[in-house]
């Protein structure tokens, strides 16, 4: 039996099994709110109905205790999910020591050392429920599509998304790479099998802690026989809205107790805009408008609408810091105008911070030089003009990878592509056509100073039945930060790794 079920069993009899999230007791009552993985729902202990025993026993539970609870399903529309449990029998199976995480905001460090029990709190259950809800769909859609799926190895002899960042490990003597990336295997069977997909973990040494960098995260990469960049951008769409779908369809709950506003997830089922890297570029550099709005141009106009804000919390919490030291002022007053305050000042951080960033972000956009890769900022500046993710493609061949194919109509450009999530979100996803040309890939893999013997087996699928094939690379991290708005990657997974930090 298990909490979401249980609008089933209004008024009877039922056993739940969980652990204390919170309680709180009142005139020989405790109100224990269980949780059982499912879902969470306030339990009633009554001391007239119940042993003593088993009341002292509710009693003295702490945060976390794990108890069994045997009580009749009562509807009560106040409590979240819709029902009550009136307790009728009690038996702790675990009284928890003195749980660490308590009500009061704590540090992200302090909750990241804790993430083994973290991972309890209703927030990070929402997000990873809705991981795990994005994990499905993925494979639901290429599942209903055709696609194969594989299993790419983990341990590789060379490198697919250029050499700084391997992660290096004594294969019996002789180096081998952490793989960062499926693709190259991808392409072999997608040779055999026409569509395939891997899901899989990939590695990148990540020397610097941003909001967007993870050392080891899941990537799922298709890969599609007789495809070219058109192509792969129509099923890149289809494939993302899907997703979408699903998580607005079957995470209401989630995305409502994490706060997701989901207006842009909603918009992003219409089709994404396809931009060529020349156009990105003019609309980053304030060159070219978007629906009448000028990137640069609204970033000022934002920065002083910031300025102003700032100034006008700063005046708030002066006043209402003067008001709590006023004498003969009253307790409930004060409590209020306390918490008024702490969440003003948590306000005031998040203006400094878009005080700091914006001007940052306007210099590097109008300094941005043509030819260059997309960086963080850049992307943020170009996905803040749009209500749904955006699709970047024919990028100057010399900040892609080896293997992505020219556009035969202009060969300045590699026809690769990117997916710009939208409320400064940036890059989710990379893919684009491949090479077919063995003599073209084989320059490339020079220029790219890779070691050719390693890539023989690759080049032999230019050999044999070389194809026009294309295919992509979704990172599930980035996905589930942008579908939930998390400030930061770290939160998207259960067990992150990134630089500085490999526990727990
Ligand atoms: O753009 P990338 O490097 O592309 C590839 O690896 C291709 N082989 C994919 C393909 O065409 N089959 O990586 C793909 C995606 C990025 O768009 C990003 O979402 C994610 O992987 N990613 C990371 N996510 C978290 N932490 C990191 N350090 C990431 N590096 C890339
Ligand atoms: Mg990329």
């Amino acid at each position: 039996m298990y909490i979401k079920d249980l609008a089933a069993f209004e008024n009877k009899e039922i056993t739940l099994k969980g652990w204390v999230s919170n309680k709180r007791e009142s005139k020989g009552l405790v109100f224990i709110n269980l949780r059982d993985g499912s879902g969470v729902c306030q339990c009633i202990a009554d001391q007239t109905k119940i042993s003593e025993e088993e009341f002292n026993s509710a009693s003295k539970a702490g945060l976390e205790s794990a108890m069994e609870i045997k009580g009749t399903v009562v509807k009560d529309e106040r409590q979240i999910g819709g029902f009550e449990i009136q307790v009728s029998s009690l038996n702790v199976i675990h009284f928890a020591e003195e749980y660490p995480i308590a009500k009061k905001e704590h540090g992200i460090d302090f909750l990241m050392d804790k993430r083994h029990l973290w991972l309890r709190s209703q927030r990070q259950w929402a997000i990873m429920k809705i991981r795990n809800t994005i994990i499905f769909s993925i494979h639901q859609y290429f599942q209903k599509e055709g696609f194969v799926q594989m299993d790419a190895p983990i341990f590789t002899g060379n490198a697919c998304e250029g050499t700084s960042t391997l992660f290096e490990t004594d294969f019996y003597g002789d180096p081998a790479y952490l793989s960062q990336s499926g693709q190259l295997y991808g392409e072999a069977m997608a040779m055999a099998f026409g569509k395939i997909y891997t899901f899989g973990p990939t590695f990148r040494a990540e020397k610097s802690k941003t909001r967007r960098h993870l050392s080891e995260f899941w990537m799922i990469e298709p890969e599609i026989a007789f495809c070219d960049i058109h192509q792969n951008m129509d099923i890149i769409e289809s494939f993302l809205q899907f997703v979408i779908k699903k998580v607005l369809d079957e995470c209401k709950n989630e995305l409502q107790l994490i706060g997701r506003d989901t207006t842009i997830l909603e918009s992003s089922l219409k089709s994404f805009p396809r931009l060529t890297y020349d156009e990105a570029v003019r609309i980053i550099k304030g060159e070219q408008d978007v629906n009448g709005v000028n990137g640069i141009t609204s970033l000022e106009v934002e920065l002083i609408a910031m300025q102003e804000q700032f100034k006008a919390v700063e005046t708030e919490i002066a006043e209402r810091e003067a008001k709590i030291a006023e004498p003969g002022m009253k307790k409930g007053e004060i409590n209020f105008n306390t918490n008024k305050v702490a969440t003003l000042k948590s306000d005031l951080k998040e203006i400094e911070e878009s005080l700091r960033n914006i001007p940052q972000w306007i210099a590097s956009a109008k300094n941005f030089k043509y030819g260059n890769d997309l960086g963080g900022s850049d992307e943020t500046v170009i996905t803040r003009l749009f209500d749904s993710p955006i699709m970047v493609y024919d990028w100057p061949h010399e900040v892609k990878a080896f293997y992505l194919k020219r556009n035969p109509e202009d060969t300045r450009f590699a026809r690769g592509v990117d997916v710009l999530a939208p409320e400064g979100y940036g890059e989710i996803l990379g893919g684009g056509e491949r090479e077919t040309d063995l003599e073209a890939l084989k320059s490339k893999i020079i220029e790219h100073e890779l070691p050719m013997e390693a890539f023989e087996w690759y080049l032999d699928l230019r050999r044999y039945g070389s194809v026009p094939h294309a295919g992509f690379g979704l990172g599930l991290e980035r996905l589930v930060t942008w579908l939930c708005k998390l400030k930061h990657v770290r939160e998207s997974i259960p067990f992150p790794r990134m630089y500085g930090r490999l526990l727990p």
